[in-house]
């Protein structure tokens, strides 16, 4: 089947054509309209420039999907359904999303396919070319398909500009959070962190390029910033304490230091490691709980180079193994081509009742 899906629950306005037969995916189209230049100067997300700017953008980005897709952009294009995220997200921005998709159902006469963007963040580990997904029941041992019964039970860590979730995985739509972040997630620490040191918004892979530069290798940092609930007995998370330290320490120095770029790189080395630390410990900690069977990343910050090399690294050291998926860079960060994949494993949700799709801005798996 052949699955146009629209992502705009942040601040990229994305729009993908996939085409999902035989557990085997083709994406005809994966286009990304970011924004990170409009919010730079705001050091995160504003959201009425998000809302006008996913209104501007979506038709000229569905115009481009449909094109690269060799779909017409004149008449009904051969598609089967319309994928929306529904949430979680920015409420206003979900909606425009939800509407165009609203629209577009009406006009070519298509059903609508309601998507969740953090089992979307998980899916999107079946993205890359030349892999046999998952098939639709795969949580029984003989569904096939990416060996699948080697993968679940799966610990999944979903860490994003608005979520951090540690998730038990027990198949394709068997989802039981495990713990989640009690106030700032972890790519929100990395943003707020980033504005604090002056640096580019988004802050993630602004603090990940400063601490790539860090030279020495036995460094001697002047400050040592805390690992938020390190060994607290749930899976929960807190990262706003990590952005706090890094404020007082900031203020603290007189502004030479504070501004001098030794300062920044080894900051920016410290707020990395202490939140990888925990993200890795933390997981680590979940999959020999439940004996899981992989670790499935998702979410923009597993872009980050040292969180995958650490994870790597660390899961080599321990006593048992586990199976480590982390989808391409370009399927970490928010896109719609995971829309369209989860929404193929959903396709039973499909409906014209176009009134009863709602955004739901708090939505869990
Ligand atoms: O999943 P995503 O694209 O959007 C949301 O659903 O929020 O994640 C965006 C977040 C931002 O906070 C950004 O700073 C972070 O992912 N991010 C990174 C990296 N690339 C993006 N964090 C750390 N290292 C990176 N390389
Ligand atoms: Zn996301």
């Amino acid at each position: 089947m052949k699955i146009l899906a629209i992502e705009t629950s942040c601040d990229d306005t994305c729009v993908a054509v996939l085409e999902i037969n035989k557990q085997k995916v083709k994406i005809l189209s994966n286009i990304v309209s970011s924004q990170a230049e409009i919010h730079k100067k705001y050091g995160g997300i504003y959201p009425t420039m998000a809302i006008r700017e996913h209104q501007k953008n979506l038709e000229p980005v569905l115009k481009k999907a449909l094109g690269k897709a060799k779909l017409s952009k004149f008449r009904k294009p051969n598609i089967d359904a319309v994928a929306v995220t529904i949430g979680p997200g920015l409420e206003p921005c979900l909606w425009v999303g939800v509407n165009f998709a609203k629209e577009l159902s009406c006009l070519w006469d298509l059903p609508i396919i309601p998507v969740n963007h953090i089992e979307a963040h998980i899916l999107a580990n079946w993205l890359p070319p030349d892999i046999k997904i998952p098939a639709r029941n795969a949580s029984r041992s003989d569904a096939g398909g990416q060996n699948t019964k080697y993968l679940f039970p799966a610990i999944c860590l979903v860490v994003s500009g608005g979520h951090t979730q540690l998730i038990l995985m027990k198949g394709i739509g068997k989802y039981k959070i495990l713990g989640e972040t009690r106030d700032d997630a972890a790519g929100e620490c990395f943003d707020k962190t980033a504005r604090i040191l002056g640096l580019d918004y988004p802050g993630g892979p602004a603090i990940s390029a400063e601490a790539a530069k860090l030279q020495t290798i036995n460094y001697k940092l002047q400050t040592k910033l805390p690992r938020p609930m390190l060994h607290s007995k749930d899976y929960d998370f807190s990262f706003s304490g990590l952005k706090t330290a890094v404020l007082y320490d900031f203020k603290k120095r007189p502004e030479k230091t504070a501004r001098s770029k030794k300062y920044i790189q080894e900051m920016c080395r410290e707020i990395q490691q202490a939140i990888i630390d925990v993200l890795i410990f933390k997981t680590i900690k979940a999959a020999k709980q439940y004996k899981a069977k992989s670790i499935i990343l998702g979410g923009g910050v597993t872009a980050n180079k040292e969180l995958r090399r650490q994870f790597n690294h660390k899961l080599q050291t321990i006593n048992y193994k586990l199976k480590f998926l982390v989808p391409p860079k370009i399927f970490c960060t928010d896109n719609a081509a995971m829309i369209a994949i989860t929404a193929y494993y959903h396709k039973n949700q499909k409906t014209k009742n176009w009134k009863n799709i709602k955004v739901n801005a708090n939505l869990k798996v």
